[in-house]
């Protein structure tokens, strides 16, 4: 008979902690077991014979080894090992099966090195591979960055094996750790190895292993909530407000976590907002990292969503920490150096929390001096004002707190004029009928952007409107009948918007922008709240002094155009500064000046301060070097090994595209000036490679001036001689300063002529920099907005500085000439042009016309074209 096994108990319920570090407790019976199945190695009977030589198991899940060793005992399922347990699957199904236990042990046999064993771990649904170490012998050696001579490697099965990611691996020559070193491994199958690649007497390893449940909730099971995995990535994720709702919603930990994470990940959490107003709390509620190595392992945190985004804390050191920003973008990078010996750390774990905070505290507001008080219309508002207050309207101004809600009127100019902001029905009690109005400056026109918003009633019962000019919801069908208006953006319930989609990105932008400098944003919602489900409008609104930033652009984002002969003749120009209305872009933001000159002027572009510019990391690639300037004779040039938009830049470009001047990098202030002059139209870029609402961009100012200068002169000769000649215009005298010059002449005479050109300059420039070039008279164009330079035509000859002197004559009854000049250099071109004309009398059946030259370049040609036009002309001649 066997002897009863009394003190029998099953694995707890609970887990084992020391310090931070949890793992499962694997044992059986009491503390004079042999090992886990054993109970002692003699004293029962063995299976088959009789006597009593065999050991005694456990009574419950373990089998007698029999014949291979029969002082031991072995799990049930797993008997065939007990001698050597080597290359060996370990099924979690299989083995509940047999033993009924998830749980057992992995004794390697004593090994003589080199050698090598692996277990496959293969756990069931909703469960994690867990292994404990307890100890090694002769198992490599740390060499201070990794195992050398041997290891134990845990690993997933399924993982494509690539040299990028370092792989979990444990060393040591003689260890025993207690509490053990905690590992999991949670992406299905785990592949354990145990290599000895020197040589060596015995090696060996001790581990217990569990198929642990994620329904545990004592730490063992954990799995993080409320986040999605960033495809494609090692071990990144995203955690939006909308999927974080209520206590212990969202929670995200290191890899492995309660165990020992990976070594040399990098791993980001990224926490996004749908909301202007929340702000993200993250408590970690434990860290452990090992110690005295902060520069290797260690936890950051930055305002946007790039790893280059500015820096708002860094954890190492600390136990636990609570960190409390402002969305709508932070990043949460965890890094991981090289496993440290004797493993006893097991990174963190934290919960996040999502605060709506509808007050302006917590948002970096952005309040900018206003536009000058322009006397006559504060007065006309004052009156206007009157109206309003009688309505229930509450003003809001740049320092009352910046509550924008229902009945708020915001007055963009005047002292405590607010130039852009949010906006949130929220923010104010409810009201079935909303109105916020929006007040600009007579120069003003307003733009409004919607983020989230939410409409229950059907048949447009619900409704968001925007309109141009000030209306209240009493006057407002009879004001809109009168005046014909119609609103620039209806939103119709049942209808919903949430800034973001769910993989995080923001939704294109839904936004308007008024022609007039008063705008009014009328929400209708249900008589009252509904609990679960507010109607609600969140945006923000930017004024626009067209007058001195430009005339904006209706459907860009961030454009404006400067006109020669409406604009103010000086003015600055300068970075975006109304970042409300930005908060929803993440990504590459463009904003551009367009100055257009008149037909007698030119414009100089000139910028006179640059903050550093940042290179974006485009994804997948390795090695980009960021972006420098090189300043030439031709302008300033960005060169980079990736495309333009990965780096943050200021560009002039021309209107055919040409880039003037491209400025990006740690540019060196002792550059600037960088100056362009241009007589036809040229745009200023300001390009952001990643833009956030935290980071903003990088800041700038150049000042913009049109110069009445008439460079290019009268355009139309009809005299048969004269001379057209460069003018000096001052110069500014930075040392990069760059003309841009396009002109275009036209010779034209209504009498047959033959017409001679030269061409005279005495400096001694390339082709590249500046060139004359006659073309035939192309006959379309003239009209069109490219004003005479539509009009050249086939190109006859080319004229380059180095030239000196040269005379062109032209082919006979060539009587209209087109003549372009294009510089693009450091110093203007100087240079005299001189024509004169042999004209022969019309109808003149004897005038034998001149030859064209046969020296001439374009010669050949046009004698061709000459004689068969004499042929048909002659012929013609001849019938008359
Ligand atoms: C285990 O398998 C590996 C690879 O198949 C082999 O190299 C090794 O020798 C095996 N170990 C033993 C002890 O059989
Ligand atoms: C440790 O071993 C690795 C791998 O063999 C090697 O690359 C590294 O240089 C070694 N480090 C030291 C400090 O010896
Ligand atoms: C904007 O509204 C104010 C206040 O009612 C009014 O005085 C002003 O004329 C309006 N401006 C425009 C351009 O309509
Ligand atoms: C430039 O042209 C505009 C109209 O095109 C004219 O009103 C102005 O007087 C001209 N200025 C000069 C300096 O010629
Ligand atoms: C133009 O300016 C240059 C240098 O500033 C000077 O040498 C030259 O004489 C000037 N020409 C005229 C026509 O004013
Ligand atoms: C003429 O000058 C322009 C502007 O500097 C330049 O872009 C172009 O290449 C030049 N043409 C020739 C034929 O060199
Ligand atoms: C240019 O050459 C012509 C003859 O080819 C000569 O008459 C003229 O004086 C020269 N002009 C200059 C500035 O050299």
């Amino acid at each position: 008979m066997r002897r009863p096994l009394a003190l029998l108990l099953v694995a707890a319920a609970s887990v084992a902690v020391s310090a931070q570090i949890a793992w499962t407790p694997i044992f059986l019976d009491g503390s004079s077991q042999v090992d886990l199945w054993t109970q002692s190695s003699s004293g029962c009977a063995c299976p088959g014979e009789g006597g009593e030589e065999c050991a005694c198991c456990v009574r419950d899940g373990a089998c007698p080894c029999g014949d291979i060793a029969p002082a031991r005992c072995s799990q049930c399922g797993l008997e065939q090992y007990c001698a050597n347990m080597c290359n060996i699957t370990i099924d979690s199904r299989i083995l509940k099966a047999k033993s009924g236990k998830s749980f057992g042990q992995i004794k390697s046999p004593s090994m003589e090195g080199p050698g090598s064993c692996s277990y496959f771990l293969q756990p069931d649904a909703g469960q994690r591979v867990e292994l404990q170490l307890y100890r090694l012998v002769s198992v490599g050696k740390f060499n201070g960055t990794s195992c050398v001579g041997g290891w134990i490697q845990l690993s997933s099965a399924s993982a494509v094996r690539t040299d990028s990611v370092a792989e979990t691996r444990l060393c040591g020559a003689n260890e025993r750790y207690t509490p053990p070193v905690v590992l999991f491994a949670d992406h299905g199958a785990a592949l354990l190895e145990f290599r000895i690649i020197e040589k060596t007497v015995r090696s060996q390893f001790l581990a217990f292993f569990s198929f642990t449940s994620l329904s545990n909730t004592q730490g063992v099971g954990f799995h993080p909530s409320g986040g999605s995995r960033i495809p494609h990535t090692d071990c990144d994720w995203l955690y939006q407000d909308v999927s974080c709702r209520g206590p212990n919603a969202c929670i995200l930990a290191s890899p492995g976590y309660p165990g020992l994470y990976p070594p040399h990940r990098k791993c980001r959490y990224l926490f996004a907002t749908n909301s202007v107003h929340t702000r993200v709390k993250i408590i970690f509620t434990s860290i452990l990292l090992p110690r005295n190595h902060c520069t290797w392992d260690y936890l950051t945190l930055r305002a946007g969503s790039s790893p280059s985004a500015p820096l708002l804390a860094s954890l190492c050191s600390e136990r636990m920490a609570t960190l409390e920003h402002p969305g709508p973008n932070l990043l949460l990078e965890f890094k991981s150096g090289p496993l440290v010996p004797p493993y006893d750390y097991n990174g963190f774990i934290a919960k996040l929390e999502f605060i709506e905070r509808l007050d302006s505290s917590g948002a970096p507001p952005t309040v900018l001096p206003a536009s000058p008080p322009l006397a006559a219309l504060t007065h006309l508002l004052d009156n206007g004002d009157a109206a309003l207050d009688a309505l229930g309207s509450n003003e809001v101004f740049a320092n009352s707190g910046g509550r924008i809600g229902c009945g708020a009127i915001v007055r963009g100019y005047g002292p405590g004029g607010l130039r852009s902001g949010h906006f949130d029905t929220r923010a104010t009690t409810w009201r079935t009928q909303c109105t916020v109005h929006l007040i600009g400056a007579a120069t003003d026109v307003v733009q409004v952007s919607l983020f989230n918003y939410n409409l229950r009633l059907q048949g447009c019962r619900s409704h968001i409107e925007i309109l141009e000019g000030l209306h209240e919801f009493s006057s407002r069908e009879r004001d809109r009948s009168e005046k014909g208006d119609r609103a620039l953006l209806k939103v119709c319930g049942p209808a919903a918007r949430e800034a973001r989609d769910p993989s995080g990105r923001f939704l294109i932008r839904q936004a308007v922008t008024s022609k007039g400098a008063n705008l009014t944003i009328m929400v209708r919602r249900a008589l009252s709240q509904n609990a679960e489900e507010e109607e609600f409008v969140d945006g923000a609104f930017a004024f626009h002094d067209e007058q001195h930033e430009g005339t904006a652009s209706p459907d860009a984002t961030c454009a404006s155009t400067h006109y020669g002969l409406a604009a103010p003749a000086h003015g600055g120009v300068s970075a975006p500064s109304h970042h409300h209305i930005f908060w929803n872009i993440e990504e590459r933001l463009l904003c551009t000046h367009r100055f257009i000159p008149a037909s007698n002027q030119s414009v100089t572009v000139e910028i006179q301060r640059l903050d550093r510019m940042w290179s974006a990391e485009p994804t997948g690639t390795t090695g980009a070097s960021g972006c420098r300037t090189a300043c030439g004779d031709a302008g300033c040039e960005c060169r980079a090994q990736t495309p333009l938009h990965y780096h943050d830049h200021v560009a002039l470009v021309a209107g055919d595209g040409t880039h003037l001047s491209c400025l990006c990098g740690d540019f060196q202030a002792a550059w600037l000036p960088v100056v362009v002059r241009s007589w036809t139209s040229v745009r200023l870029e300001y390009s952001v490679a990643h833009y956030t609402y935290a980071s903003r961009g990088f800041d700038y100012a150049a000042a913009y001036s049109f110069n009445d200068d008439a460079m290019c002169g009268q355009r139309t000769f009809t005299t048969h001689s004269g001379e057209i000649s460069s003018k000096n215009v001052s110069v500014t005298g930075s040392l990069n300063e760059f003309f841009y010059q396009q002109c275009t002449w036209v010779l034209d005479s209504n009498v047959e002529r033959q017409l001679f050109i030269d061409i005279t300059s005495e400096q001694d420039k390339s082709c590249g920099s500046w060139n004359i070039t006659l073309h035939e008279w192309s006959g379309a164009g003239a009209h069109s907005d490219a004003g005479l330079s539509g009009a050249a035509g086939d190109l006859l000859y080319t004229f380059c500085a180095r030239h000196k002197n040269h005379t062109y004559t032209l082919p006979w009854r060539l009587n209209t000439l087109v003549i372009r000049l294009v510089a693009l250099s450091r110093q203007q071109p100087l240079y005299t042009i001189r024509w004169r004309s042999q004209v022969v009398r019309a109808n003149n059946r004897l005038g034998p016309p001149t030859p064209v030259p046969a020296a001439s370049a374009a010669g050949n040609g046009l004698t061709i074209s000459y004689i068969l036009y004499c042929v048909l002309y002659c012929i013609l001649q001849y019938a008359l």
